[in-house]
């Protein structure tokens, strides 16, 4: 079983390689441990990923707010919030070790110490007070931020799992005090949905109640949801309830006009990882079958999920006619329709449909000699291998039917 599960982080790092999804940061110079860069395929998932949590948890609410603060903070947020004191690692000799990466600002003596942000959270927290001015919002409101924190871990591994430089999307839930059960288990439930939405899957997810001892120093309940990764069940996100912790270090408040009365707002906060959102969902969608007696590879994601929306070819590249039609009367129209189609031409027709399973291409289109005369493809379905004669005029209608 171990071996088995090896092997499956294997194959998925070699295919995120292979495919242009994910590659070791500053490879060419033997690596930077704990960072990645990011290809055209894994950038375009990565993106759909953080489209959905937008869409789902800023645009599609009434009361969220969202932001894009600095990463370099000024050292006192750190201070306040405790990071400086104790966001430590034990080192294996017993040593505690600061995870936070310092830098410098300035030049010479006025230089002074800054951190890149190991959370998001706190650049929503030290803007409160900005958005009750902006925007006047009642209670419960919310702050949602997608952006990259970093983090000096010890010992970085499991692919994109634990890195150094990394993205959270977070969201920090203003309540009343006296609503925060509520309000977790609604965030519970908002999480559960939205993993399921994008493909995950939700036989892999566990939810873990973090006992008192490991919980961080902010919060009073804190559940990890958990998936079965192949190198253990692991977290994948978390919820914690971080009461008035955050809003009383910076010395926040807020006049609730309903009740009559300054207050300071409790925190409800999901905090999820993008990169471990994208490696789930590697996880769950990769799947193997047998097609001709070989073994095949590809990524069932859900269409609207998938990098590519559907790959065009001709069927031979060497004859214009066709290389022409599949162009201009195929490919233009999608490619401005959808944005994400892909012009394939590369190899035989067999290997264009491996290489586009293995991206998770949902529809390949081939434009053959009957093209020319009937004005029809074939549209190939990913997850069957069957193909149909679509007419060019319907194509666009067909995949919108289909996303
Ligand atoms: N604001 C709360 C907070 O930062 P956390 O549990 O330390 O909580 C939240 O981090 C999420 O960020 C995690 O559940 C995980 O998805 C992601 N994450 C944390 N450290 C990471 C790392 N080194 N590499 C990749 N993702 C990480």
């Amino acid at each position: 079983m171990k071996e088995k599960n090896k092997d499956l982080m294997e194959k998925i790092v070699s295919l995120c390689k292979r495919r242009g999804f994910v590659f070791q940061g500053s490879e060419i110079y033997g690596g930077l441990s704990g960072t990645y860069d990011w290809g055209h395929h894994g950038l375009a998932l990565k993106n759909n990923v953080r489209q959905y949590w937008w869409k789902k948890f800023v645009d599609g609410r009434k009361d969220m707010y969202g932001i894009d603060a600095a990463i370099l903070m000024n050292a006192r947020v750190w201070e306040a919030s405790g990071h400086v004191a104790g966001f430590s690692d034990s080192m294996e000799d017993g040593k505690q070790f600061n995870v936070m990466f310092k830098t410098e600002i300035g030049a010479g003596e006025e230089a002074a110490t800054v951190y890149l942000r190991p959370e998001t959270a706190q650049g929503m927290f030290v803007n409160f007070k900005n958005i009750v001015d902006a925007f006047h919002p009642k209670l419960p409101f919310g702050m949602a931020q997608i952006g990259k924190a970093f983090r000096n871990e010890i010992a970085p591994r499991d692919f994109i799992f634990r890195q150094r430089e990394f993205e959270q999307m977070e969201i920090e839930y203003f309540i009343r005090p006296a609503d925060w059960e509520k309000y977790f288990e609604y965030w519970k439930d908002e999480m559960l949905d939205w993993m399921e939405e994008i493909g995950l899957d939700m036989n892999k997810v566990h939810e873990l109640e973090v006992p008192d001892a490991e919980r961080a120093h902010y919060s009073k309940r804190t559940i990890d949801f958990e998936f079965d990764f192949p190198f253990g069940r692991k977290e994948l996100f978390g919820l914690a309830y971080r009461t008035d912790f955050d809003l009383n270090i910076h010395n926040l408040e807020y006049i609730d006009e309903e009740e009559g009365e300054k207050m300071v707002p409790h925190v409800v906060e999901p905090s999820m990882g993008v990169d471990r959102a994208v490696l789930s969902l590697l996880l769950s969608v990769y799947t193997e079958d047998k097609k001709g007696g070989e073994t095949r590879v590809y990524l069932k994601f859900k269409p609207n999920i998938a990098p590519v929306i559907c790959a065009v070819s001709p069927l031979l590249k060497n004859k214009p006619e066709l290389v022409e039609y599949a162009n201009t009367k195929v490919y233009a129209p999608l490619k401005e329709k959808f944005g994400r189609v892909a012009w394939d031409d590369n190899g035989n027709i067999g290997k264009r449909y491996r290489r586009q399973d293995e991206i998770g291409t949902p529809f390949c289109i081939v434009v053959d000699f009957d093209t020319l005369t009937d004005n029809t493809v074939t549209v190939r379905d990913r997850d069957s291998g069957e193909q149909e004669r679509v007419k060019v005029e319907d194509l666009k209608n067909y995949i919108k039917d289909r996303i």
